[in-house]
């Protein structure tokens, strides 16, 4: 893996390129504007480096907001796609298709869950799981957690808590109520005879990087198994090794009932999941469905996406390099600094104050990370990163933080 990042010089960027400012232009010009955007246009990856239009060289712990945990450009992933692309893109689920049977096998094998539903996001798998819950159980109502986030779709916004995202969009979809994450009691007295299903991330992303308990994630399942609801797992940003192992629930034995992935399921080629375990019984038919879901190019950059993940053993490197980042990032003095927290390489900072201008300083020296709500700085590196690169960016932050902003 050191070898890429020793293999990135020898990429000079095409001399036709845009300009950073033309770049930004045309977007801020054409865009939607519903994107909170940073001033750079990145144009090139290499593992776990970005490059903007001027050339600029960045270490990457955004990681396409968790999408790249098998590096930009991975070569395995760009090849199968590539390959799949001159045999077969557009294959509906109305016909069988070899790259489907194979990844439906692969998927099924990695989770021990038994079926599967493809579709191309988090979003959708989630909104896939929020449907079959209620046809399964014949019920309507789900519990979620305070800072939980699902999506955007008008379903997963109802199970997501951050009222910035809910409010302009109201009414949204009844029967949703959301409980303190990592509170048994609250739990126990949500979970009902009208409940069809619990939604929980097992380490909540977006929400602060909090990892859940594991007396609470098993308390979830049994209430689940003992009211007659379905406990819904979101992976999509937890799952393909970011937290050390394949899946975060293999951390607290769990067996979800449904579980949603996406974000690196293809090698940050599009694509969603939700695994189906054997509680949900059959589904009827026609009931559900996506024109690109399942399609064969998605299926073979996922196929490639897994074979790397194991050949390499990312989990195991996440697990590694993840403690040991989280080790070193403890180690920094400041005043600033609440609490440094993560599981593998999905690692937060929790400061006492807003954390946009300390992202900015990182970036100013060559760093790129997350916020996660409004005070953590949230890492979720490629998991292909050297500790090396990862030295560096222990480095970088213990600048912004120990020295005052002004002098960025
Ligand atoms: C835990 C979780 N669930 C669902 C989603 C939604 O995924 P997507 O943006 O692919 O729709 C995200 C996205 O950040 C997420 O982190």
């Amino acid at each position: 893996m050191d070898r890429e990042a020793s293999a990135i010089e020898s990429h000079p960027l095409p001399a036709d390129l845009d300009t950073a400012s033309a770049i930004q232009d045309r977007e801020l010009r054409y865009t939607s504007g519903v994107y909170a955007k940073r001033p750079v246009a990145i144009v090139r990856g290499q593992g776990a480096r970005l490059w903007d239009a001027e050339g600029r060289e960045y270490i990457d712990c955004v990681g396409g907001q968790g999408a790249a945990n098998l590096g930009h450009a991975n070569p395995v992933v760009a090849q199968a796609i590539a390959e799949q692309a001159r045999v077969l893109v557009s294959c509906p689920e109305i016909f069988f298709n070899d790259q489907r049977a194979a990844l439906l096998e692969k998927l099924t094998a990695l989770t021990g869950m038994p079926r599967a539903f493809l579709c191309n996001s988090g979003t959708e798998a989630i909104e896939a799981a929020l449907k079959f819950s209620r046809l399964s159980t014949r019920r309507i109502e789900i519990v979620a957690a305070m800072r939980g986030f699902h999506g955007r779709t008008l379903g997963a916004l109802s199970a997501t808590w951050e009222k910035k995202y809910r409010t302009p969009f109201e009414p949204l979809v009844p029967g949703f109520s959301h409980v303190p994450y990592n509170d048994l009691d609250a739990l126990e007295a949500a979970v009902g005879e009208r409940t069809a299903a619990v939604i929980l991330e097992v380490v909540q992303g977006e929400g602060g990087v909090n990892p859940g308990k594991r007396e609470y994630l098993r308390l979830a399942q049994a209430l689940c198994r003992e009211r007659g609801a379905l406990l819904i797992l979101d992976e999509v940003q937890t799952g393909f090794g970011r937290t050390g192992k394949t899946f975060a629930f293999q951390h607290v034995d769990l067996e979800p009932d449904l579980l949603c992935l996406a974000k690196s399921i293809a090698g940050g080629f599009p694509m969603g999941a939700t695994l189906l375990g054997p509680r949900l019984g059959d589904l009827p038919m026609q009931v559900h469905g996506s024109t690109f879901g399942g399609n064969p190019l998605a299926c073979a950059a996922a196929m490639a996406a897994m074979r790397f993940l194991e050949e390499n053993a990312l989990p195991e490197r996440a697990a590694e390099l993840g403690a040991w980042f989280i080790d070193r990032l403890r180690t920094i003095r400041s005043p600033l600094v609440r609490e440094v927290r993560g599981l593998g390489l999905m690692v937060g900072i929790e400061l006492k104050q807003k954390v946009t201008p300390y992202l900015q300083a990182l970036m100013g020296r060559g760093v790129l990370a997350l916020p996660a709500g409004l005070t953590v700085m949230r890492f979720l590196p490629p998991l292909v990163i050297s500790r090396l690169e990862l030295e560096v960016v222990v480095s970088a932050v213990q600048d912004v933080l120990v020295s005052p902003l002004e002098t960025d």
